[in-house]
């Protein structure tokens, strides 16, 4: 049987994987919201350094996701791209209806903890999980820019299994569930590879919650120093001598913590702060994190996944990073006032 895709929050990155998806053949379905007419009108153009340009029209474009419910299609995969915003809507929640019996929930969001909502509300679904080092956007309705990057790791969500790290679906000490939600993930991965992400892989559990903490490292030492420093570039905030320690500080702060959390070291190939902050004292693409654009434009940013889960993660079992804690408390009251003083009021201390 054809595994049919819907996208749920068809932007930047779930246009770009939904349209490499598509050339594969399979039927992939959007919801979509500030872009649903230049969508439903024209579908998507993607440009791309690597793929060309070209377009993409989905099988079907849903306004909302109460029309994709209407449409009473049995979903193989759900793909969640919205933005992760715990602290404005519980996404999840619009998902009832739409996971059906054996339905792969695939979040590719940024952040902690953004697969507990789903685990906990469709206990029956698989909720897989994926971490993309992708550069792209979408900066008018429908067009999709693919700037660079294409790797994307996914892995199942169990935490709560017995083997975290066993790396394939045959392992004995694996119940049928699980080994089910590992070859959801092959499954996946092959589909994302057969329409030419080379680089996509499928990891156990416990190295795809590695690999979210390690982008945690970049995405929470980046984003919110860009903010705080009005609107910095990654290279500009690397080179320079007091921000490059500050944001080594917050890299190191993360990559010690998360080992304690995740009861095991980080697998040696994985970058140490200096190398990542030469790799990005390199770059002058002139690139800035996509978390200054939300704030210049006025929308919540992901404070929550990228700064408060993983706070209160760490606290739970007894380690505090002041450095996050920091920019997070700014932060929150920052957008707090920002949005109080466009909606007119005045911000309370
Ligand atoms: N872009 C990147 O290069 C990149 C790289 C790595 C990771 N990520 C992560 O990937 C995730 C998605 O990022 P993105 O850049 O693709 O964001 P994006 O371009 O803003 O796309 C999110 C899309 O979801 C839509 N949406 C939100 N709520 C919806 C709802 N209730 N119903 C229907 N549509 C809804 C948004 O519509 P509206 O326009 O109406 O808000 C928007 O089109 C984030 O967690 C981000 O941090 C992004």
């Amino acid at each position: 049987m054809t595994a049919e895709v819907l996208i749920f929050g068809a932007g930047a990155v779930g246009a770009f994987y939904g349209s490499l998806i598509a050339k594969t053949g399979t039927p992939i379905s959007v919801i979509c919201r500030s872009n649903y007419s230049a969508v439903k009108s024209a579908g998507f153009t993607i440009t791309s350094p690597q793929y060309g340009t070209f377009n993409w029209s989905p099988t079907r474009v849903f306004s909302s996701a109460d029309a994709a419910r209407a449409a009473n299609v049995h979903w193989s995969y759900i793909v969640v791209t919205t933005k992760a915003l715990p602290d404005v809507s519980d996404d999840s929640a619009l998902l009832e209806g739409l996971v059906g019996e054996g339905t792969a929930v695939v979040l590719i969001q940024n952040g902690i903890g953004v697969e507990e909502p789903y685990y906990t509300r469709f206990p029956a679904a698989y909720v897989l999980s994926a971490v993309t080092i992708v550069s792209a956007s979408q900066p008018a309705h429908g067009k999709i820019s693919h700037n660079r990057w294409t790797r994307i790791n996914i892995g199942p969500y169990l935490p709560s299994s017995s083997s975290p790290s066993s790396s394939s679906s045959s392992s004995s000490s694996l119940t049928q569930r699980e080994k089910d939600a590992i070859s959801k993930t092959d499954e996946f991965t092959d589909l994302l590879i057969s329409g030419g992400v080379k680089d996509a892989q499928a990891y156990t559990h416990q190295k795809l919650q590695q690999v979210r903490w390690h982008k945690l490292a970049i995405n929470a030492s980046m984003n919110p120093s860009s903010v705080l420093s009005n609107g910095s570039t990654n290279a500009s905030m690397s080179l320079d001598p007091e921000l490059s320690i500050h944001l080594k500080g917050v890299m190191e702060e993360i990559l010690h913590t998360a080992p304690k959390i995740l009861g095991a070291p980080f697998p040696p190939e994985f970058a140490t702060s200096e190398r990542i902050l030469r790799s990005t004292q390199k770059n002058d693409s002139g690139s800035r994190p996509s978390m200054w654009g939300d704030w210049e434009g006025g929308r919540p940013m992901e404070l929550e996944v990228i700064l408060g889960n993983p706070i209160r993660i760490a606290r739970e079992k007894g380690y505090e990073m002041p450095r996050m804690q920091t920019l997070y408390a700014l932060l929150k009251m920052a957008q707090r006032n920002r949005d109080t003083a466009r909606s007119g009021g005045s911000s309370k201390l």
